[in-house]
């Protein structure tokens, strides 16, 4: 049952090669958002997974814009001091190419002035370093490589 003033979100995911997902995104009272669901289609191992500034997929994942970067910040692991908002590390996919997803996170808020709605979610090709890989990439996108699967964060009903 959602508290009141819950506030709650969904992405479908859809890229190359069969990737596909769906994830919901549910705000608690403390501000802090639950981002929930499955991805498929990918590669085993890890993948970078990132909120993206823009809610825009006319070029495919490429239109979604930098990392959804408020505070304009370097790019860091979800549980650094700096780090873009967007900044959710890495998921990981099974040998069955299929990534559970279940991440906590306080800076990416369903409401207010920093909020991801309207955003989009994208997955990688690629490991995201979390800023710590020394490649000149790694400081702006962590150098996770190619966007391989996204979707736009819209609002759902909250009952
Ligand atoms: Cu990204
Ligand atoms: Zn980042």
């Amino acid at each position: 049952m959602a508290a009141k003033g819950t506030v709650k979100a969904v992405a479908l995911i859809t890229g190359d090669n069969n990737v596909r997902g769906s994830l919901q995104f549910l705000q608690d009272a403390n501000g802090a958002t639950h981002v929930k669901g499955k991805i498929m289609g990918l590669s085993p191992g890890l993948h970078g997974f990132h909120i993206h500034a823009l809610g825009d997929t006319t070029n495919g994942c490429n239109s979604t814009g930098p990392h959804f970067n408020p505070l304009s910040k370097n790019h860091g692991a979800p549980s650094d001091q700096e780090r873009h908002a967007g900044d959710l590390g890495n998921i990981f996919a099974g040998p069955d190419g299929i990534a559970e997803i279940s991440i906590m996170d306080k800076q990416i808020p369903l409401s207010g002035q920093h909020s991801i709605l309207g955003r989009a979610v994208v997955v990688h090709a690629d490991p995201d370093d979390l800023g710590k890989g020394g490649h000149e990439l790694s400081k702006t996108t962590g150098n996770a490589g190619g966007r391989i699967g996204c979707g736009i964060i819209g609002l759902q009903s909250a009952v």
